[in-house]
């Protein structure tokens, strides 16, 4: 039986307030299990860890209880690695110049790019050029911007160190067959590392990292209905082999070698609390997730076909609303109609979305959209309604 509607918005105070908040892909809202939990931990526990005394040591646990929640929220392995942090965009840069430095990368070595990614997963191991690495750009189907199996085969060999590509663009909404993609990378570049950015997926399924077989992996939690912290989940293997850049005498491995002075406690309260939310409404942690994909097709199908049905309207990314090829973050431009137009319409109909180059610069160069004005990016997510989004329909229909 799928869970009312009304029962999940009840959950998010934010909502109560009758704006639509549908630039999620930026940052979603949070249930009221997790705003109280940080508040709680904030009264009661707000101290340095691992001093001894009752209130350290639940900062101590709390900080452990998030790792083990996150490390099952994406189906880590035991032996994986959890490593918490301020943002995906910081883990990845250590994870870059760490694996860098790990396999002394020079110039006979190659790093697969995909352009579909968002800069976070680019800057990073495009600076390997300056060890003298090349870069191997995987660039997206022409028209979609979506990037194909058959585009990232050719670019892979024995020279291959890292495949860096996102399970979903922040911009384009797709899904890609990581399993897949996985499979053909061992097959032809055994000795490249599968480093996956989750950041725009994690919001919308659930992630089962290690039957994936990635090797590492990201996401933001104040995506995914948390607090301002990121997670890197690195397989077993490859963790082992990396250093960081912490004080002489903390161990240097994962996760301590990435986490570089005091971490936000209370935002592991928060992100532990997501798993109250999920069982009170949906059963629990996977059922939540499993949900999502069913609570979004409505919203996604209505809107993509609503944008398909106008002839100056180009959807950029899958133009399906279909829930096996896309999640519901759906970009499109106008022919004439400048993007900052439309998202200011929206804006002053009570309805949170956003124009720009959403940080895929790169991507929006290869598709000939203007950086400075970019896409107009909807992003709903579970909780989402599909009265929100005829009010948008209906906000922007004037000017489409
Ligand atoms: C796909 C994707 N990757 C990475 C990031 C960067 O995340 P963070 O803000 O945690 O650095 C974002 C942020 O929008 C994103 O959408």
């Amino acid at each position: 039986m799928p869970v009312p509607l009304d029962t999940i918005r009840d959950a998010f105070p934010a909502l109560e307030s009758g704006f639509a908040f549908l630039e999620n892909a930026g940052g979603s809202q949070v249930p009221r299990s997790v705003i109280e939990a940080m508040g709680r931990f904030m009264t009661e526990s707000y101290v340095q860890t691992g001093a001894g005394y009752p209130h350290s040591d639940r900062a101590t646990a709390i900080q452990q209880q998030a790792r083990l929640f996150v490390g099952t929220l994406v189906g880590a392995g035991d032996s994986d690695a959890v490593v918490m942090g301020q943002s995906s965009t910081l883990l990845l840069n250590r994870l870059a110049a760490s694996i860098g430095d790990a396999l002394g990368i020079g110039a006979d070595d190659e790093v697969v790019v995909s352009t579909a990614n968002h800069e976070s997963h680019v800057g990073p191991w495009a600076r390997w050029e300056k060890r003298g690495a090349t870069i191997r750009w995987w660039r997206g189907d022409p028209v979609t911007g979506v990037p194909t199996l058959a585009g990232l085969l050719p670019l892979l060999g024995e020279a291959t160190r890292v495949v860096a590509f996102s399970w979903t663009s922040n911009l384009l909404g797709d899904i890609q067959p990581v399993a897949e993609i996985v499979r053909s990378v061992r097959a032809k570049a055994p000795n490249a590392r599968v480093i996956v950015d989750a950041v725009a997926y994690a919001p919308h399924r659930r992630i089962a990292f290690a039957e994936c077989g990635a090797d590492a992996l990201v996401f933001s939690a104040y995506k995914v209905y948390g607090p301002h912290q990121a997670y890197l989940v690195v397989r077993g293997d490859l963790a082992a082999t990396l250093q960081g850049e912490n004080h002489f005498f903390l161990p240097d491995r994962l996760p301590y070698a990435f986490e570089l002075g005091c971490q936000s406690y209370e935002a592991c309260a928060g992100v532990v609390a997501l798993g109250e939310y999920c069982s009170a409404t949906f059963g629990g942690v996977a059922e939540a997730f499993d949900s999502f994909a069913a609570c979004e097709e409505p919203l996604q199908r209505m809107l993509v076909d609503y944008l398909r049905s106008k002839s100056d309207v180009r959807v950029v990314g899958p133009a399906t609303g279909d829930p096996a090829t896309r999640v519901a973050t759906i970009s499109f431009v106008h022919a004439s109609r400048p993007s900052a137009e439309i998202a200011a319409r929206a804006h002053q109909a009570g309805i949170g979305i956003r124009n720009g180059h959403m940080y895929a610069y790169r991507l929006c160069e290869e598709l000939g959209i203007r950086t400075d004005d970019g896409v107009v990016r909807v992003s709903a997510v579970h909780y989402n309604s599909p009265e929100e989004i005829e009010r948008l329909i209906e906000s922007l229909d004037p000017i489409l």
